[in-house]
């Protein structure tokens, strides 16, 4: 018999990537399927394509789902690099809708974040965890002892008049051409910041550019414990899908809370 299974889709800025998920140890049960973002990426356009990511595993069941954004209760509150139409969107009504299938809907730095402390760089640790995603913009996910503080938005901290992830994310590296030098002291900014405002106990450092992290991390000088992240690019697919399973459940009923 095989493990118990959930399903994750991850929509990202350039694709949108999902698979069925053994949820015991973290791992993709089956390689991840992956189609380009639609662009524009409107929300029936991206709807459209997360159905077909479950129809190419005929997955009929609950499943969990990112969204590069703030998503509150399945509702999109902001849209810093999607399309804007995005905003106010409830994104679990409609991918629920278009899907046929029960979503739960998660910002995908909370997912990430999440699934680095149940089996990756963070696992098991207690305390506060503090995940930032180094992407096209910095994602931030707060885990303290093992559950998650949704919708901390620590990339758009203020840093030298600037929107911090417009300096320190890895798209701001790429487009002023940095050395890793340069970058990294960027970075030491940018943590130096948020550890005064949230004294974390361990940071972990997410993103496409953690599969390089001996290039640049062992040049920021932060005062927490920094350690890259180890899920790569499955993170947030594996994030999504155990939050979908602790919070739907079997029959895919929301247990809702709100505070
Ligand atoms: C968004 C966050 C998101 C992050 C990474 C930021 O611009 O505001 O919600 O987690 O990018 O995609």
């Amino acid at each position: 018999m095989g493990h118990k299974q959930g399903f994750g889709v991850d929509i990202g800025g350039s694709g949108i990537k999902g698979a069925p998920v053994d949820l015991e140890h973290g791992k993709l049960a089956k390689e991840r399927f992956r189609v380009p973002t639609p662009q524009p990426s409107t929300p029936d356009a991206v709807a459209k394509t997360v159905r077909e990511v479950l129809d190419h595993f005929g997955w009929d069941g609950p499943f969990g789902c990112t969204f590069p954004a703030v998503v509150q209760h399945g509702m999109v509150r902001t849209a810093a690099n999607v399309d804007k139409s995005w905003i106010g969107t409830d994104a679990h009504e409609l991918l629920r809708a278009a899907t046929g299938r029960e979503p739960l809907v998660v910002n995908d730095a909370d997912a990430a974040g999440l699934a680095e402390v149940r089996f990756g760089a963070a696992r098991g640790h207690k305390g506060v965890v503090l995940v930032t995603t180094l992407g096209t913009g910095i994602g931030s996910a707060i885990v303290v002892d093992g559950r998650l503080v949704p919708n901390t938005e620590l990339g758009h901290l203020e840093l030298d008049g600037h929107d911090a992830e417009s300096r320190a994310a890895e798209s701001a590296r790429e487009r002023e051409d940095l050395s890793w030098e340069d970058w990294a002291a960027r970075l030491t900014r940018y943590y130096r910041h948020v550890e005064d405002l949230v004294w974390p106990d361990l940071i972990v450092a997410g993103g496409g550019v953690s599969k390089k992290a001996e290039k640049w991390l062992p040049l920021v000088q932060a005062r927490t414990e920094l350690v890259p992240a180890t899920l790569l690019n499955t993170a947030g697919i594996v994030g999504a899908a155990v939050l979908a399973a602790e919070q739907l459940g079997h029959a895919g009923k929301r247990h809702h809370h709100k505070h």
